[in-house]
């Protein structure tokens, strides 16, 4: 893959890189289109990365097809699927990691220790071996989108870094790899992330900048589905993914909430009137 990415940089093509753990669906195709339209050649990388998972989460059963993703990969515009083996990324002796240190402390980072840093790492190596042009990331995971644009700032990188919009399922569920985790009637219960955001974002444009209040009713919406546990709701600062007890500017809501086994991630940004 290096020496490729070396003989596409000689050739002056502008390359686009499309990191993903395979399990493809729309979300990912649609960076996959994106980054075929602005880039010269269209890399995608497959790797269920073992640095990011916590011992006790999903990385055995996360779902592994690379024939169907090589297929959609290339239906959607992709010249290369690159899907290295852990031993080839990560060869013994291995030791470096890379910590986005202030980004990573809250939410995501407090609920998955580890999980950022395994990420941070992980995209790192993969701009080393495949030099992007342009990389993109989706605003799904918006922590780890904002998390990639501070490293490749910090780091000098010359990779430009785009983030682009969740795409959702026809009831407002973000596309997940992980909703095929769940049972139908889980899957149902899904919507509520998706219906909650969308109150909160209502009540904000509708003049409510009391934080609280806000995650109060998006608290008792969510607990309508029975199987569903929040891990965390918060507003925040866009950029710095601080808590804003006042709303002003430009603000995420962010979620994470088990239904049932399967923990589920969703936000929504909202410029504040
Ligand atoms: P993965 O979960 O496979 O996601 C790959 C990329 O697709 C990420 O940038 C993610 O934000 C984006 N994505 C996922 N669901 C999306 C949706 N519904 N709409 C738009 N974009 C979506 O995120 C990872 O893999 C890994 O952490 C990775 C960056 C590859 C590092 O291992």
């Amino acid at each position: 893959m290096a020496l490729v990415s070396q003989q596409l940089a000689r050739q002056g093509k502008r390359v686009g890189l499309v990191p993903t753990m395979g399990a493809l669906h729309e979300g990912h195709l649609s960076l996959i289109r994106r980054s075929a339209s602005q880039n010269d050649a269209v890399i995608v990388t497959v790797f269920v990365n073992p640095l990011q998972f916590g011992p006790r989460e999903d990385f055995a059963r996360y779902p592994r097809n690379l024939a169907r993703d090589v297929r959609l990969s290339r239906a959607a515009g992709a010249d290369i699927v690159f899907a290295p083996s852990s031993r080839a990324l990560y060869p013994s002796g291995f030791q470096t990691r890379i910590d986005v240190d202030r980004l990573s402390e809250r939410w995501e980072g407090r609920s998955r220790p580890g999980h950022f840093r395994g990420v941070a790492t992980v995209v790192t190596l993969l701009f080393q071996v495949t030099r992007p042009t342009n990389a993109y990331f989706g605003q799904k995971d918006y922590q780890q989108a904002l998390i990639i644009q501070r490293l490749a700032r910090d780091l000098q990188l010359s990779v430009k870094v785009h983030v682009l919009p969740t795409v959702r399922e026809p009831d407002g569920v973000a596309m997940s790899s992980r909703n095929a985790y769940l049972t139908s009637a889980q899957r149902e219960q899904a919507a509520v992330l998706p219906r909650a955001l969308r109150a909160a974002r209502a009540r904000i444009l509708a003049g409510e900048r009391r934080a609280r209040s806000i995650l109060s009713r998006v608290r008792r919406l969510i607990r309508q589905a029975t199987d569903a546990r929040i891990d965390y709701a918060a507003i925040v600062d866009a950029r710095t993914l601080e808590p804003q007890p006042r709303l002003h500017g430009r603000v995420a809501i962010l979620l994470a909430v088990w239904i049932g086994r399967t923990r589920l991630i969703d936000n929504l940004l909202v410029d504040v009137p």
